[in-house]
């Protein structure tokens, strides 16, 4: 047993070590060092806001743009504020959110996402300006976005209220619940990354400043979802799966910045709840492949999707937070901050024309002279989280400045990441390599023993106690139909291109790419063991329970809290369970792009 121990540090180690090496930023990268001042940058990203705030009408939407891209506007206000020790935006933003959720009860969007995209401002608008109202808002989207979430009564009833089709309970026999439907469509059975993404987000968001343990279970069961179904073997988040019984378990395999950043953001915010080293790889080992991935980047590092070349807004919202929330290690954060760097030299230089305040979605250029509420709101979340980027850090000193503002969560393992660790690591990890082949016998037999338990154990864990076993009835919020989306795309679920809602914006693009059988296979490895999902409790979450919710529900503060630490704990163990696979099980069906 002492034996086994030993291997399975020294193959973390060196697995961390790998990580490691990943966090040297390229020297291809063009230009990551922002050199203007952070008063310049202040009155750059000052000005394109305000140019930007300039285009919404008296009802608080733009006239070129579909319902969720306000909502990311709104958002930028909040983050602006917080970031210049204003309160600049907070009346503007209290008269527009009643309008915009006037014109979509509980703000609810056809599109999951765009609905809760006012979910995530009012969220952060709360954090900023600490008034109940906006915290209100947040949990009205949050609960109208939860009755299009699976839940674990969903699965196992295999139905759903919003849903004429029957719910398939699991795929590659992992629990489907946690998984967020992107249409609110009766009929349309795709879970996306974008929807359940979003709301992982807001539920962390929501867990962090109301310590209630309803949000944290919620973005853990996202969390969860994601890292299961569509967390490919390159550490990337893909696009789609149905959840429509009987329907293929293949995962509509195009890849787009916009559903990793969202993961990352949300791990970064549940790492500041309470992080430790499991949540801190993960988002580590998920960076290194975002900030790399050539499907949607060039050497030059700048990001550049798709064929018109578009930057990418989650991508950037999700890295400027696992920056400014200092919760990581230094060699990572420095990593993000020249990345960031490039994507903020890159928007001044390439996107814009001089003193226009018009900038556009693509960041390796041409400018365009003509206003985009979408593309605008692109480019600013480089230009506000450029706001943060410190302008020296000093050498070596972050390993120890951890002591962020939610240091509870503090990293016991961070200094293994520092240089000397490397180098220790790197011996260590040679010697790992040598036990391999002894360890692999162990691996197999053990796994056995393991997969065996492991769901037994998992079931009778305290997670249950609080579950409430019935199915919450759902009545649907009446939706108007007086605003539609300009620029819908039909969309036929048999048809494995999709048309991509993108953003908030509701740019629309046909998404392709397809996964080899091989990657078909490691992904399978990589999800199947994680089935512990199968514990994870329903969600009680129905419009009457938002409009009751007066104000915040503030009986456990956030970061004493033990059933919130537990949680996260558990979300660990989950996650960590990850790379041990049933070799009696067959790899999913894959069925190409035809
Ligand atoms: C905002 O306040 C914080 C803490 O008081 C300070 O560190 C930061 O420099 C301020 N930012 C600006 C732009 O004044
Ligand atoms: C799913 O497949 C099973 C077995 O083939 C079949 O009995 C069942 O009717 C199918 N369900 C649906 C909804 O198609
Ligand atoms: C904008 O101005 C800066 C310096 O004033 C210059 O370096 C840059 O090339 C100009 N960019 C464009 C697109 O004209
Ligand atoms: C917004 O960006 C897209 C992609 O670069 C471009 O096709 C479109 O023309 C832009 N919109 C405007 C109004 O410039
Ligand atoms: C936690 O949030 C849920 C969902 O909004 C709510 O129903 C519940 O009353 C809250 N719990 C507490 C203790 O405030």
């Amino acid at each position: 047993m002492l034996t086994l121990i030993l291997f399975w540090t020294l193959v973390a180690h060196s697995l961390l070590l790998v990580a490691a090496q990943d966090f040297t930023p390229s020297s291809s990268w063009r230009s990551p060092n922002v050199t203007t001042s952070q008063d310049d940058r202040i009155s750059i990203a000052g000005a394109a806001l305000d140019k930007t705030a300039g285009f919404l009408r008296s009802d608080g939407s733009f006239n070129d743009s579909a319902y969720g891209t306000p909502g990311m506007l709104y958002a930028q206000m909040a983050e602006f504020d917080r970031i210049t020790n204003q309160t600049k935006y907070k009346d503007v933003l209290k008269k527009y959110f009643p309008l915009m959720e006037a014109v979509r009860p509980n703000f609810l969007d056809e599109f999951l996402n765009y609905g809760l995209s006012y979910g995530y401002a009012a969220a952060r608008a709360y954090e900023v300006y600490q008034d109940e109202t906006f915290l209100d808002y947040a949990i009205t989207s949050w609960t109208s976005a939860g009755a299009y979430t699976l839940s674990d009564s969903d699965t196992s009833s295999g139905s759903t209220p919003g849903k004429s089709f029957n719910v398939q309970a699991t795929c590659q026999g992992i629990t489907m619940a946690g998984g967020t439907f992107w249409e609110t469509d009766q009929d349309n059975p795709t879970i996306v990354g974008l929807a359940t993404g979003s709301y992982l987000v807001v539920s962390a968001l929501l867990a962090e400043a109301t310590g209630n343990k309803t949000y944290l279970d919620a973005a853990i069961n996202s969390a969860t979802f994601i890292h299961s179904h569509l967390y490919n073997v390159q550490n990337v988040v893909q696009d789609n799966i149905s959840a429509r019984k009987n329907d293929s378990c293949s995962v509509g395999s195009g890849i787009n910045p916009y559903n990793s950043g969202l993961f990352i953001e949300g791990l970064a915010i549940l790492d500041s709840i309470s992080g430790n080293a499991t949540t801190q790889n993960l988002l580590r080992e998920t960076i290194a492949a975002a900030v790399t991935n050539n499907a949607w980047q060039g050497d030059d590092g700048i990001i550049a999707n798709w064929d018109s070349k578009v930057g990418d807004l989650l991508m950037m919202r999700g890295l400027g937070a696992v920056y400014w929330r200092n919760t990581t290690y230094s060699d990572m954060r420095n990593y993000v901050k020249e990345y960031i760097g490039v994507q903020y030299n890159a928007v001044l230089d390439l996107a814009t024309s001089n003193g226009t305040n018009v900038y556009g979605a693509s960041w390796v250029g041409p400018p365009s002279a003509v206003f985009s509420s979408d593309n605008q709101t692109t480019a600013l979340s480089v230009l506000i989280n450029g706001i943060l980027l410190k302008d020296q850090e000093p050498p070596s000193s972050n390993t120890s400045d951890s002591g962020s503002s939610s240091g509870s969560g503090s990293t016991p393992d961070k200094s293994s990441s520092s240089p000397a660790g490397a180098i220790a690591g790197g011996v260590v990890g040679g010697i790992a390599l040598l036990v391999i082949i002894g360890l692999v016998v162990f691996f197999v037999r053990r796994r056995r023993r393991r997969e065996k338990t492991r769901r037994s154990v998992l079931l009778d864990d305290d997670f249950s106690s609080s579950s409430p076993l019935a199915p919450t009835p759902f009545i649907m919020a009446p939706l108007t139909s007086t605003q539609s989306s300009p620029d819908r795309q039909p969309y036929s679920p048999t048809n494995s291109q999709r048309s991509e809602k993108v953003l908030a914006g509701g740019r629309s693009h046909i998404g392709q790419s397809s996964m080899g059988e091989k990657a078909a296979l490691l992904h399978a490895q990589s999800t199947v063991s994680l089935q512990e999902g199968d514990s994870t409790q329903p969600r009680s979450s129905t419009p009457e329970a938002a409009a009751a919710a007066p104000g915040p529900s503030n009986e456990e503060p956030p970061r004493v809290n033990l059933p919130t630490e537990e949680l996260v704990r558990l979300l660990n163990e989950r996650l960590q369970a990850g790379g041990h696979w049933d070799e009696d099980e067959m790899p999913p069906e894959y069925h190409t792009a035809s």
